[in-house]
């Protein structure tokens, strides 16, 4: 090797201590006797194939487990990039739909794999095994929460029936109190709250405020709004932040839906292994009429959202 490159290397690195404390020698031994990077080290792998451990004996809990892991490391992918745009200053459209492009393939390939639940489970073995969780569920997810308060002012949270009495007058606190999933998780019969929904807000509502408070003018909805014009009328712009509002609130629910129906309905009727809850009235996306972009929407678009699987805003090339 070019020992002209090295020296200037090494006057490099003996820059970069310079003011740690420990001089470039030291750090060259650690070097030295430092053990070289394996793959299953560097992406901890042995941790990750060990936290999926099921409750009961039948073997696809473990499928219903891992799936459910592998959700939540795609929301956390999510996450990532919705961060990003939130903490960009720049205004920069390519970088705008780049990380929105991002985020619609992540979303793409939950929407696909959600086949691994629908098809992939033995029905006798799940109505088994799901008491066993009692009261866990996926309604418990943080992180899902968390992608919606990146993504849109809390007041868009609000559940339908009542978001025409909010806006952004109101505190953090008291939308909060109303937002849409708190009508979830409830009792079929009882209509009073599941212990999955209480014990979800005793441990999360702090954080989840906490977040609300922290983007409360700069989700990604406040990023678009507050371009100028020209950025704003963008059309691979608004094309992509359609399809997120698409994936997020239609597409991945009506799949999500659709193992509930396979698991939970006999002959069309409730059966119990929720512990019976209203998931029939609360989950369908025409319900919850959850929109992150509202304006990017007709009124005739926002009255029949959800009512259908959407893919005809999408342009081919970017699904
Ligand atoms: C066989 C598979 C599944 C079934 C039968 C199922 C069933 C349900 C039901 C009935 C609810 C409504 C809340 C309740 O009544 O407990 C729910 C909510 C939820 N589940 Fe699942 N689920 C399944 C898989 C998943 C997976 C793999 C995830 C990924 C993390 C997930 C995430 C969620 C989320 C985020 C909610 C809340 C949705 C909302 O508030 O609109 N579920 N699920």
């Amino acid at each position: 090797m070019n020992k002209e490159h090295i020296d200037s290397q090494i006057s490099k690195l003996e820059e970069k201590y310079k003011d740690s404390g420990q001089d470039l020698s030291s750090y060259l031994d650690g070097l030295l006797y430092q053990r070289y990077l394996t793959y299953w080290d560097y992406i901890h792998l042995d941790t990750l194939l060990s936290i999926q451990v099921p409750r009961t004996h039948f073997p696809d809990e473990e499928i219903f487990i891992m799936y459910h892991q592998i959700t939540e490391l795609y929301f956390k992918l999510i996450l990532h990039e919705q961060k990003q745009i939130v903490d960009d200053k720049t205004q920069d459209v390519d970088f705008f739909i780049e990380k929105a492009d991002r985020i619609n393939s992540y979303y793409k390939v939950l929407i696909s794999s959600f086949s691994v639940m629908i098809k992939g489970m033995q029905r006798e073995q799940f109505m088994q095994y799901r008491m066993a969780l009692l009261p866990a569920s996926g309604f418990q997810s943080a992180q899902y929460r968390m992608i919606e308060l990146y993504a849109t002012p809390m007041e868009n949270l609000v559940h339908f029936s009542e978001r025409d009495n909010f806006s952004s007058k109101n505190s953090i606190e008291e939308l909060y109190e109303h937002i849409y999933w708190k009508k979830g998780a409830t009792d079929v019969v009882t209509g009073e709250k599941t212990l999955t929904l209480k014990q979800f807000e005793y441990r999360y509502t702090p954080r989840l405020i906490r977040i609300a408070n922290e983007v409360k003018n700069s989700t990604i909805c406040h990023k678009y709004q507050e371009l100028p014009q020209k950025s704003k009328d963008n059309k691979t712009l608004v094309e992509a932040l359609k399809a997120l509002d698409v994936n997020a609130n239609i597409n991945w629910p009506l799949m999500h839906m659709g193992s509930a129906y396979r698991y939970l309905t006999k002959d069309n009727a409730q059966i119990d292994a929720t512990g019976g809850t209203n998931w029939k009235e609360y989950l369908p996306p025409s319900f919850q009429k959850v929109v992150f972009f509202p304006e990017l929407y007709t009124k005739q678009e926002l009255n029949n959202w959800g009512k259908q699987w959407v893919d005809h805003i999408f342009n081919p090339e970017k699904v």
